[in-house]
């Protein structure tokens, strides 16, 4: 029986179900040009059976788009096709990418518009779990299932049983219809905390069931493909280690605490052992308010060995992973206003200084530094070369995952000490926090909110390495 209920909550039911990691049709070559990544509208089977099909867009016939993966140090060479009746372009999050390939529509390249395309062809520097998406309209497009998991694979990868590829998201869905809610300019969205989906799946499913052995040994691959959702995430029946955060490994693996966060487009690599037993399940539980919910199930079905084996040693390293230089480095500042509850009243938009009311007006709600939206000029140029540190000041009541194109940034942490390398950093309401990093790619770079509709109101600048 499926309840109302159970459809605005998606909670994990415990139906059987086979992992769908990849798309089903693989990049097919058309003539002699490069193997096709298509972007189209599909029929999906996304809800319970008795609701019809949602009509997705999608780089493959399903949700998510197809699992590209590749070696570290390999050409990633696709040519987007567009079928959709709409203009868009990839972005592929988290690589330290050549600027003409990072697929920003109106920065780095032309929208590809309906019947166009597009090669992509760049080198991909680092091992780890990436993703790619929609980046043009992207709080719809991404919204609308345009996003895959790019997956990139260390020269020798660490010893696991099994490698899973876990993409999350929410979407939001005509409970009559079934279909994507399509008020992608709601003004709440806009001003609140993003579009926050009614429906949870993960791999497209809101029931996702893996079949696993006592003492199995997974690596988790989770990315948040979500507009606005964090996910609160915790483990049970699953003992592991964090290995890597956005796709970057960490020196040493980190025991799993009580719980694994994940802001829009984070991921993380887990390694996990299942130490729930035979007849058992194990759930990766979306932790919500105060409710656990299952994510993922994974049903012990038999024993792979009696005792558990020692613990994984880390991931090999990426190149480029320092940020020296951070004394001498060069300061600036993000400060975030506006949104509902803030204190912003005026802000420069379109060159004039407007009031909050009439910015709201046009459905923009947002500032960096008392501007709103993409400016002429760069919100910094740097040299390439240099280090440079963002001291980010939230000053509304919302949380925000701010990620920058091209480069991953360190966090400097209140002690001095450098946190992890990463894409994306969620920034509490009220928060101030620094992050570091060596422009060391040459080109045009966003810096934006990666609750897609914030962006799209007005969190979105840029910077430029020359
Ligand atoms: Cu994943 Cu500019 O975004
Ligand atoms: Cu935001």
């Amino acid at each position: 029986m499926i309840t109302r209920r159970e459809f605005m909550m998606g909670t994990g039911a415990s139906a059987l179900g086979l992992l769908g990691v990849a798309g089903p049709r693989a990049a097919m070559a058309e003539g002699s040009g490069p193997p096709i990544l298509r972007a189209r509208e599909v029929p999906v089977r996304l809800l319970p059976d008795d609701y019809p099909e949602t009509r997705l867009w999608s780089f493959a016939d399903a949700t998510p788009g197809q699992t590209l993966r590749l070696k570290q140090g390999a050409r990633l060479v696709r040519r987007l096709v567009n079928d959709l009746p709409a203009a868009t372009s990839v972005h592929w999050h988290g690589i330290r990418i050549d600027n003409a390939m990072d697929g920003v529509a109106g920065l780095t390249q032309d929208p590809v518009e309906p019947g166009g395309s597009f090669d992509y062809d760049f080198v991909l520097p680092d091992a780890g779990t990436w993703w790619y998406h929609a980046h043009t309209r992207s709080h719809e497009q991404v919204a609308r299932g345009l996003y895959g998991a790019l997956i990139v694979d260390e020269a020798e990868p660490p010893e696991v049983d099994r490698d899973e590829v876990l993409v999350l998201d929410d979407w939001r869905l005509n409970p009559r219809d079934g279909q994507i809610d399509p008020d992608f300019a709601n003004m709440h969205d806009l001003s609140h905390g993003g579009r926050l989906g009614n429906f949870v799946t993960t791999n497209g499913r809101h029931d996702l069931t893996l079949e696993v052995r006592r003492h199995e040994r997974l690596r988790l691959r989770l990315i948040n493909a979500a507009n606005a959702r964090i996910f609160v995430l915790a483990l049970a029946g699953l003992d592991g280690w964090i290995m890597a955060h956005d796709g970057m490994p960490l020196p040493r693996p980190e025991p799993v605490g009580n719980v694994v966060i994940l802001a829009p487009a984070q991921r993380v690599d887990l390694i996990v052992d299942v130490v729930a037993d035979e007849g058992e399940s194990a759930h990766v539980v979306r932790i919500e308010r105060n409710d656990g919910f299952s994510q993922v199930e994974l049903r012990v079905t038999g024993v792979e060995s009696r005792a558990r084996r020692s613990a994984p040693g880390p991931l090999p390293q990426n190149p480029r992973m320092e940020v020296p230089g951070i004394e001498g480095a060069r300061r600036l500042r993000l400060v975030m206003e506006g949104g509902a509850m803030g204190r912003m009243d005026a802000a420069i938009l379109d060159g004039r200084r407007q009031s909050f009311r009439d910015i709201a007006q046009a459905g923009r709600f947002w500032a960096f530094n008392g501007v709103v939206g993409m400016t002429e000029a760069p919100l910094a140029e740097l040299a390439r070369g240099e280090t440079a540190r963002i001291e980010i000041v939230n000053d509304t009541v919302f949380p925000h995952a701010m990620h920058l194109h091209g480069m991953h940034v360190r966090e400097i942490l209140p002690d001095g000490a450098l946190g992890p390398l990463r894409d994306t950093i969620l920034v509490s309401r009220g928060e101030i926090r620094e992050i570091a990093f060596l422009a060391d790619n040459p080109g045009d770079w966003l810096l934006h909110c990666h609750m897609l509709a914030h962006a799209a109101a007005g969190m979105t600048t840029w910077l430029r390495v020359a």
